[in-house]
């Protein structure tokens, strides 16, 4: 579109009472400003100008790799005055202003704004809320057309009783703004530079202003305090389920299922309650997820079912597998399909073969186990030396026993037999029994110590 975005974005958000930013301010799990930057993507814009100010460093910090032009607001004298700072880097003709504080908006929202405005008139975003406290009101004359907008603390009590507002979202020429910001004055309850009188000015010169209506009230919310970032954060996690039950999944509970980035589910999926997924997750067919389970970058395979209680992270399982109670995957983990994970067991960096077992209380790291390889109880890697990692490495069909330590670098044959409470510090041959423990002696005769009188 050929339109240029000036997203304000320099206020300290004092009712966030935080010392991040309020553009910072984490919504499920990304920054307000990311969501507002991510949905002006969808718009292909000629340019994006973010106004930034207060914590400023941070704020830029965070987007450096986006292709921004930053507009530095130095003292916060209003929404008009915040718009202005920009001007000077506005490209096109038509200018998009939104607010990094509004973030469920919908690119559809978006772009229906930006095209209502022409070279002869400035859109408004509107919408009725059942609370209005807050909002700038709309004014509309007896013919039902915008004259002005009211701050609530200029507004009198019959303004007030008004329920449309405006969602500090607009669209208006270039040419037009720019004159129209020379003429704001701070004459006002708030002493500031209301972008809100530019409707004023329209009116002055002829100008028509057309209220464009967000039909879900709910991608307008405006974010000022925790309440309403909560609020914000229940809106975003209905909307996520929503698509999930759309696309045929089961949740357990709508309400207690967070999605935090991209979740991809095959047919049948079900997701108990209390699941939250980060980052990009794929699911397969059938698969389904215990409660109290956190999934990170994940590929899980059909059919494979993950119980409760477990932390996935950067891994991809094959199908048929099984996964936790109590399992914790950690990044640049591979299960081949019918790979078993079981309880208490951390993983890392390694490879599981088809139809292994890793079933109770057991750290694996850096290793590369093949198929149907049965790992024992307690079962340790011992892959770090205190200076560098080392690979261990399971041949197919291995058994290695209960309470075993492998020290790294180390290869157990394929079909080897490893003894319980072994240290294994050589390599153990294929097809055999290794053992490392001292031979067990009785002492005959030997009594238990009584406690003293
Ligand atoms: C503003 C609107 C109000 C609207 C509401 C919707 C004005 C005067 N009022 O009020 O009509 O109902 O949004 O959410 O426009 N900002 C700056 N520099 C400043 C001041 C603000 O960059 O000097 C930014 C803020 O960071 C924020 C946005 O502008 O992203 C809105 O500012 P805020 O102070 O939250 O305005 P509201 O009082 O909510
Ligand atoms: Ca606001």
């Amino acid at each position: 579109m050929d339109v240029s975005v000036v997203i304000l974005a320099a206020g300290q958000g004092t009712r966030m009472r935080s010392g991040l930013p309020k553009v910072l301010q984490p919504l499920a799990g990304r920054p307000l400003l990311e969501h507002v930057l991510d949905t002006v993507d969808a718009l292909n814009p000629a340019q994006t100008v973010v106004v930034y100010g207060h914590g400023g460093d941070a704020v830029r910090e965070r987007f450096a790799d986006r292709d921004i032009a930053w507009a530095l607001q130095a003292e916060q004298l209003g929404t008009g005055h915040a718009v202005q700072q920009a001007m000077p880097d506005v490209s096109a003709q038509n200018v998009l202003i939104l607010c990094g504080d509004v973030p469920l908006v919908r690119a559809d929202t978006i772009e229906a704004l930006a095209s209502a405005a022409d070279a002869d008139t400035l859109a408004v975003l509107t919408t009725d809320l059942p609370d209005p406290t807050g909002y700038g009101r709309i004014i509309r004359d007896m013919q039902g057309h915008v004259t002005a907008i009211v701050e609530e603390k200029d507004a009198n009590s019959d303004q007030r009783r008004i329920r449309e507002i405006n969602t500090g979202l607009m669209a208006c020429p270039r040419d037009h703004l720019a004159r129209w910001l020379e003429r704001l004055s701070p004459d006002n309850a708030q002493g500031e530079y209301y972008l809100t009188d530019i409707v004023g000015c329209a009116m002055d010169d002829g100008v028509a202003v057309v209220p464009v209506d967000a039909e879900d009230y709910a991608e307008v919310l405006g974010i000022n305090d925790k309440q309403q970032l909560a609020d914000a954060e229940s809106i975003f996690r209905r909307r996520a389920a929503r698509r999930l039950l759309d696309r045929g999944a089961t949740l357990a509970d709508p309400d207690r299922v967070d999605v935090r980035g991209t979740l991809t589910c095959g047919s049948d999926v079900f997701i108990d309650v209390n699941v939250v997924f980060e980052g990009d997750v794929v699911l397969g067919d059938r698969v389904s997820v215990g409660p109290n389970t956190v999934i990170r970058d994940a590929v899980i395979g059909d059919d494979t079912q993950i119980h409760s209680h477990c932390l996935i992270e950067e891994t991809r399982a094959g199908a048929d597998c099984q996964i936790g109670p109590y399992a914790r995957t950690r990044p640049g983990v591979e299960m081949a399909d019918a790979a078993k994970v079981g309880n208490f067991v951390e993983i890392k960096k390694s490879r599981i073969g088809r139809g292994s077992k890793v079933n109770h209380l057991t750290y694996i790291g850096d290793a590369t186990i093949g198929d149907n390889v049965n790992v024992g109880a307690g079962t340790i890697t011992c892959n770090y030396d205190g200076a560098n990692k080392h690979q261990t490495t399971i041949g197919d069909g291995a058994f290695i026993g209960s309470g075993v330590e492998l020290v790294a670098p180390v290869e157990i044959g394929a079909g080897a037999t490893i003894g319980a409470g072994s240290t294994i510090t050589k390599p153990a041959p294929a097809d055999t029994l290794s053992l490392e423990r001292a031979r067990q002696t009785s002492v005959d005769g030997w009594a238990r110590p009584v406690k003293k009188k």
